[in-house]
């Protein structure tokens, strides 16, 4: 088990080497924690919109069951007999649909959606006999690649409450990994089973994945209590942590509701901001432009679901 500063480890964990410029090929992370109500699915939402709003092309993958990336982005559940059914990702992990047949546009130009669908609660039993099972999301990502005229910048991975099939996926198929944590007394519980996790799966499958930050979620800098569990983590994780945090804003909550992403929904609220800023500082970790200065980054419009 790993015990020391993630940052400071040598192996997966350790700082890769950044690109200086926009790469040709996705970066690609998946958000995660087996913990729940973490603030997954909201980050992955909101850092994803906030980088399409920099100029970035980015893919949001909802590898949850709970399908509440789609949810949020204003996709409503569908009947099971309702024709026709929408393409999920698990259409795409079991076969034979592409990534490409399954996308769909969000209210942000440069930000593309793969839905999940609740499907996948039995994706992880039917996945067992299939070839290459912990590989599929990998495999389809690259025939993206290979295929698509515009490329992404990034393919960000929502990923369920658990470290199970479908999470191992989006690990082999990741380059890093984006771990929302909140500040409270058990913050910690687990982490060093998903850094175990971490290291197993970059010995067994994707000797490229490590860890790509920690980022502090529904953050409240006024009680002792928040304060404290920072500077734990902060002596624990290094310079993994992300500066920016998030603090825990009305806004926020409010946005999935109306099905879009809070720099939508209000611009200007402080979640909006600490997105923005939690993009910023993404980009500047990997030294990318800090806006992407493509066509990407057009006005929001409305589409039609
Ligand atoms: N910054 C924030 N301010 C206020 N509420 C927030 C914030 N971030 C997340 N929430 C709320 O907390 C709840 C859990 O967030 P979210 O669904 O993103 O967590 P999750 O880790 O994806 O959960 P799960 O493990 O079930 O997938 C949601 O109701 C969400 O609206
Ligand atoms: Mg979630």
């Amino acid at each position: 088990m790993q015990t020391e500063a993630p940052g400071s480890a040598a192996g997966p964990l350790a700082d890769t080497q950044p690109s200086l410029t926009i790469s040709k090929l996705p970066k690609i992370l998946a958000v995660v924690n087996q913990k729940g109500g973490v603030g997954k699915t909201t980050t992955a939402i909101n850092l994803g919109a906030a980088l399409a709003l920099e100029g970035f092309r980015v893919l949001l993958i909802d590898c949850d069951p709970q399908a509440n990336t789609t949810g949020g982005l204003g996709f409503r559940r569908q009947h099971e007999d309702e024709k026709p059914q929408r393409l999920s990702i698990y259409d795409v992990l079991l076969g034979p649909t592409t990534l490409a047949n399954a996308m769909q546009d969000t209210s942000i130009p440069a930000l593309q959606l793969i839905p999940g669908s609740k499907n996948l609660i039995g994706a992880n039993i039917e996945l067992v006999g299939v070839e290459r099972r912990e590989y599929r999301l990998r495999d389809a990502i690259h025939v993206l690649s290979a295929t698509t005229p515009e490329p992404f910048n990034f393919i960000l991975l929502d990923c369920p409450p658990a470290l199970d099939l479908l999470t191992l996926n989006a690990l082999v198929a990741a380059e890093g990994l984006l771990v929302p944590l909140q500040a409270e007394y058990f913050a910690l519980e687990g982490i060093s089973e998903l850094i175990s996790t971490l290291d197993r799966v970059a010995q067994a499958f994707n000797p490229g994945l490590g860890l790509e930050g920690v980022l502090l979620t529904m953050y409240d800098d006024r009680t002792n209590l928040s304060q404290q569990v920072t500077e734990n983590l902060k002596a624990f994780f290094g310079e993994k942590m992300f500066r920016t945090t998030i603090p825990r804003n009305i806004r926020v909550a409010e946005a999935p509701s109306h099905g879009v992403p809070v720099a939508i929904y209000d611009p200007k609220s402080r979640g909006a901001e600490a997105y923005r800023e939690l993009a910023r500082e993404l980009l500047q970790r990997n030294q990318m432009p800090q806006s992407a200065q493509n066509t990407a980054a057009e006005l929001p419009q409305e589409v039609n679901r």
